[in-house]
């Protein structure tokens, strides 16, 4: 029979990184019922940084679920909102937190699955190919891909109490993938995300840069709204498939960004097309026609249409994007004609919207 005493025994042997001392100690453990093999107890924090919450929880549950004995592990987060708001207060001014990061674009859409995450990636190396210093964000918590999609491994190492970012095709990355197992349901709250985010920028040892993409996830939750207010997003890439369900959710977003005063660099229909390899026919698989539709009615342009192809799926699922993978095929100048069209985008809004006073 598995006793409390176990349980926080096997508590003790993770550690906090920041206060450097065990969580029982330090008192967070609280809450503890061990009820039949069931085991559940809260993480009370305080001021953790969200990685270090990310971190703490992974491991308390996995100790926990080692222990002979133990059919069940809840861990609930709690705590930390009190510090995430005075954070809020006491922030800087906006562009303080990346002054060597010339454009930020986030890629966004209302919908998982419309292809986010592979928009982003090549996106990234495509402008990367232009001779340009690129960074991707991955602040999609719910769904952290980019690691895998970029065949990016490992733990971002630290230096001057500074984490730096892994590099991968030469596009410097930091995805909240490098510090939780793969498959870790977190559950994330509004504070959480907010102090993610607020981390993956302040904190992160980005270097000069032309380019920092974020890849958002999927709806109009508190990610889109924390990026928001902790930086000023130079624009946003919208992604949708062509068909008419997917565009419901994408004028959900579009209007949220609208309200938040990003401007909507633009439409990319993805999955637009399937072109059979064998005899060359043209057939769309998803419909036809609602990135215009949605081009129209928020008065932006189409900046691109990728065609549904299965290179750039596996390309994703081994980690070697398409622009890497076949960099001469159709697909891979479909991304270059976006990343052509969000540079100039980007260039010609950033000349009205933030205007260099000298
Ligand atoms: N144009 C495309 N052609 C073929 N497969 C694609 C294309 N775009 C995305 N995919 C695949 O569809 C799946 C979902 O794409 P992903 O980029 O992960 O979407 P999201 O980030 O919006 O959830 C992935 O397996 C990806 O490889
Ligand atoms: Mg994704």
């Amino acid at each position: 029979m598995i006793t409390e005493e176990a349980v926080l025994q096997a508590l003790r042997t993770v550690q906090d990184p920041g206060a450097g001392e065990d969580i029982v100690s330090l008192g967070l453990v609280q809450g503890m019922t061990v009820q039949d093999g069931r085991v559940s107890f809260t993480l009370q924090f305080t001021t953790q940084p969200a990685v270090a919450k990310a971190q703490i929880h992974s491991q308390a549950r996995k100790v926990v679920a080692a222990l002979a004995g133990v059919s069940d592990v809840k861990v609930a987060m709690g705590g930390g909102t009190q510090a995430a708001g005075r954070a809020t207060h006491a922030e800087p001014p906006k562009e303080d937190l990346i002054p060597e990061v010339k454009h930020t674009i986030a890629v966004s859409s209302g919908k998982g699955g419309v292809g986010k995450s592979t928009v982003a990636v090549n996106l990234a190396l495509a402008l990367r190919e232009t001779g340009a210093r690129v960074g991707l964000v991955d602040v999609d918590v719910y769904g952290p891909d980019i690691p895998l999609m970029m065949g990016a491994r490992g733990t971002p190492a630290m230096f001057n109490n500074r984490i730096i970012p892994v590099e991968s095709y030469g596009i410097k990355l930091i995805s909240i993938g490098f510090f939780v197992a793969p498959g870790e349901a977190i559950v994330w709250r509004g504070p959480m995300i907010h102090s993610a985010v607020q981390q993956f920028l302040r904190d992160v040892h980005w270097g000069e840069l032309d380019y920092l993409i974020f890849d958002m996830p999927p709806g109009t939750g508190d990610a889109q709204l924390s990026l928001s207010q902790v930086i000023p997003l130079g624009g946003v890439v919208m992604v949708t498939t062509p068909q008419e369900v997917a565009l419901l959710d994408v004028r959900k977003a579009v209007a949220m960004f609208k309200k938040l005063n990003v401007p909507i660099l633009g439409i990319v229909e993805n999955m637009s097309d399937f072109v059979c390899p064998h005899c060359g026919a043209h057939t769309p698989i998803f419909g036809e026609g609602g990135g215009a539709k949605i081009a129209r009615e928020a008065d932006v342009p189409v900046l691109a249409q990728i065609p549904i192809d299965p290179e750039t799926r596996k390309g994703g699922d081994e980690g070697e994007p398409i622009l890497v993978r076949k960099p001469d095929s159709a697909q891979a100048a479909a991304f270059r004609k976006l990343a052509a069209a969000v540079a100039d985008r980007v260039s010609t809004l950033s000349v009205f919207t933030l205007p260099k006073i000298t």
